[in-house]
């Protein structure tokens, strides 16, 4: 008889807020590292779509949203065997949890948070009330956000910096819990910064961002994605002056797609003049298309197919309720509220 030993993982969870139209700068800079975190860690990735309710009030827009971007996180790999992956939506422990760390959760620590000092900043600086266009979403966001994590025990949450002041709060608020009823209710998650991945350059050279509108769509037809390439802005070099790679932006894109021999191989061309950008664009062009041709393809099958998408996301929380519920009645015993109903 083979006795296997039994693995207790770590778990790894993160939130996707589903702002819809994902682009190469999201794929390096935080599908794959997630994708690759997800090998080593039980892994729980969700749509956060409340998170996203805050500030997106269209139906339409917001539905689509949501099926856009977990199609695109399949497409990119995600495998739902694996990873638990599910909407935030369907999980109604989340908001029982997030009330009740609302009473362990000092209005003062919401008053620091970065997003809702940004709102009240510009209010200020416009002249306007201060709480102008703040909804109660906005200003308890952390607390649904450390209800996400602490539902699941999660031990690392990967984020890009801006998290990181989610992520901690998350840990005051659990401790504070803990605290309280002296033992551990409740895990602190530690923030997994993603510190060393590539910063993707956009159109103009400037970061990747969608704030910016010098994206390249991860999933755009061939043709645009080709047109969109040959607008990346260049310096004026001629074709017969030697170039260097390391400045070009186009190269720095060139990086994230192509193998170390064809980065060697352009590199020299580069430096030995007689490359116009043109032809760099070119290979530049060929490189992403073959990384991003089968993606998109597995895109678009997952796209036509809705009530599968679907099904995908309700299996995942089906998978994901039991393990809140427990996390949840822990709590309510340590709160004294569990009494039979
Ligand atoms: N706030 C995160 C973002 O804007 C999304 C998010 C919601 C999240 N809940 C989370 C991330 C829980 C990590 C863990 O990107």
């Amino acid at each position: 008889m083979l006795y296997l030993p039994i693995v207790n993982r770590k778990v790894s969870l993160t939130g996707i807020k589903p702002t819809g139209n994902l682009h190469i700068g999201n794929y390096f800079g935080a599908i794959k590292p997630a994708l690759e975190l997800a090998r080593e860690y039980d892994a729980r990735y969700f749509i956060a779509d409340y998170h996203a309710l805050n500030t997106m009030k269209d139906p339409e827009e917001l539905s689509a949203s949501i099926r856009e971007v977990a199609a695109g996180w399949l497409a990119a790999g995600l495998d739902p065997e694996k990873v638990i992956f599910y909407r935030q939506s369907s999980i109604p422990e989340t908001f029982e949890l997030s009330t009740m760390l609302m009473a362990f959760t000092a209005k003062g620590l919401m008053n620091r948070a970065h997003a809702y000092k940004a709102a009240l900043q510009g209010n200020t600086e416009r002249g306007d009330d201060p709480d102008a266009g703040v909804n109660m979403g906005l200003f308890t966001y952390p607390v649904l956000m450390a209800a996400d994590i602490i539902l699941f025990d999660s031990d690392v949450v990967p984020v890009g910096k801006d998290q990181v002041q989610h992520i901690e709060m998350a840990q005051d608020i659990a401790r504070s819990v803990n605290a309280n009823y002296r033992r551990e209710v409740l895990k602190a998650p530690q923030p997994a910064v993603r510190e060393n991945v590539a910063v993707v350059p956009g159109l103009d050279g400037r970061k990747m961002s969608k704030s910016y509108g010098n994206t390249i769509p991860l999933f755009t037809p061939e043709k645009n994605l080709r047109r969109l390439i040959m607008r990346i802005v260049t310096n004026s070099q001629g074709i017969e002056e030697p170039k260097d790679p390391g400045s070009s932006q186009i190269f720095l894109l060139y990086k994230l797609f192509a193998s170390q021999d064809e980065q060697a191989a352009l590199a020299k061309r580069y430096r030995a003049g007689g490359m116009g950008w043109g032809e760099a664009k070119e290979e530049l062009f060929r490189a992403v298309n073959r990384e991003l041709a089968p993606l998109r393809e597995r895109f678009q099958g997952i796209m036509r197919d809705p009530p599968a998408l679907d099904k995908i996301l309700a299996r995942g929380a089906e998978k994901a309720r039991p393990i809140a519920a427990a996390v949840v009645a822990r709590f309510r015993k340590a709160a004294g509220i569990d009494l039979p109903v």
